[in-house]
């Protein structure tokens, strides 16, 4: 086991629904370091960006005018993102290179945002744009995400492919799939030909199948080109990665940093080292239960399956005596079936407040909404 080092996490972000602070974009060309970057700040020029972006929200408006508060508030929240404010530049960024790496901080719209503002510019011409993710919960959740901001069912223009589930068709314009998916469709086709834009996401977690994928669209980039095919083009996206790794393996591509935050984050440590780091979270869970309303969802960090079974049971009983609403547990690992790994994005009944078990599954690329607090015991299984 290991601590993480890095307490900091999106969900707690959730809790304060405020506009973002900053938008800022910058680009790095070349190898110099990340504090030596010509910064571009945009927050002045929003006013001209967004007036540059209608000619994007033009070309396929994805917005229902018709559709209830669920759409309508979909809508607001998708063009307060970060990324959604930057878009015009982006558009330029990603049609102006053959590869391009992609940095933003957690939760700023990587994933949800960019496949969809590639759809809505019609960048991927005659191809269909894959998003690869390292897990599979996280593929089908963005994926349904989505599909649901752009008023459409999962399955149509956005789908996704997992192993043994293949929810796409035809019409399959953004499909988000893990990693190893593409790696068997690379098998049966090097050169990808049914993508034009092909976009790695969580590039930093270097999995094996991660890996082998980058000297796989690198290739058929070339082979593409000579070939004189649809041209690929190839997008790493990362919260943290080593830039400067990446761009040398793809000969010095340009690099996009995106900034802001989509809301602010307050993070408590603890004081003194806890020994039963599981009896330490329940009672964090508890206190916070006592004192905050019923829909504030929390979201605990554990190590494994069998944790997480132990203190769903302990949270159950606890929860019999204990003061404060009803409470809905919700366990999150990888070997959950999938059904129930998506009972996660259910919200629970009113005036109850929904507790999500997790391992580290839910760490990266992973949003679940309501989450209010973030309890991290600060232990991950190390491989
Ligand atoms: N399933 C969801 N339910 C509610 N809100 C969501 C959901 N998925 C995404 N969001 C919203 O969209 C925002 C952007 O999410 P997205 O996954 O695109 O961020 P990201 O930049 O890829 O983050 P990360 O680096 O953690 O992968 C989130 O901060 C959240 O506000
Ligand atoms: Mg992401």
């Amino acid at each position: 086991m290991k601590r993480h080092v890095d307490m900091d996490s999106k969900y707690s972000a959730i809790a304060h629904e405020k506009c973002p602070k900053t938008n800022n974009l910058k680009r790095k060309n070349g190898y110099s370091q990340v504090d030596k970057m010509a910064v571009k700040p945009l927050k002045k020029k929003n006013s001209e960006i967004l007036k540059q972006n209608d000619v994007v929200s033009n070309c396929k408006d994805t917005v229902n005018q018709t559709n209830g508060v669920f759409e309508e508030n979909i809508q607001v929240d998708r063009r307060r993102l970060p990324v959604y404010l930057v878009r015009s530049r982006l558009v330029e960024e990603i049609n102006n290179n053959a590869t391009l790496i992609l940095i933003g901080e957690t939760g700023s719209g990587k994933t949800t945002q960019i496949p969809q503002i590639i759809y809505e510019a019609q960048l991927e011409d005659a191809g269909t744009i894959a998003v690869t993710q390292p897990r599979r919960v996280a593929t089908i959740s963005i994926a349904l995400r989505v599909a649901a901001e752009m008023n459409t069912e999962v399955g149509n223009i956005v789908g996704y492919s997992v192993r043994f589930e293949d929810v796409t068709s035809p019409q399959t314009k953004v499909k988000y799939l893990t990693d190893g998916m593409l790696l068997r469709e690379a098998i049966a086709d090097p050169l990808l030909k049914k993508y034009s834009i092909i976009i790695l996401d969580e590039a930093h977690e270097r999995t094996v199948n991660t890996d082998i994928l980058f000297g796989i669209v690198k290739l058929a980039q070339k082979e593409r080109i000579q070939q004189k095919l649809l041209p690929l083009k190839v997008i790493m996206m990362s919260a943290t990665m080593d830039v400067d790794t990446f761009q040398k393996y793809f000969d010095n591509c340009p690099v996009v940093y995106l900034e802001g935050r989509s809301y602010p984050v307050t993070i408590y440590h603890s004081k003194i080292k806890h020994e039963d780091y599981q009896y330490a979270a329940i009672c964090t869970i508890f206190q916070l239960h006592a004192t905050l309303p019923p829909e504030d969802d929390f979201l605990v960090f554990l190590t494994g399956q069998e944790e997480i079974e132990t203190i769903t049971y302990n949270i159950k009983q606890i929860a019999k005596e204990a003061p404060g609403p009803p409470i809905k547990v919700c366990p999150l690992y990888a070997g959950l079936p999938s059904v129930k790994q998506l009972e996660v994005w259910k919200n629970p009944p009113p005036g109850t407040r929904k507790i999500v078990l997790s391992t580290n599954i839910a760490e990266a690329s992973v949003t679940i909404p309501r989450i209010k607090c973030v309890i991290d015991t600060g232990v991950v299984k190390e491989r």
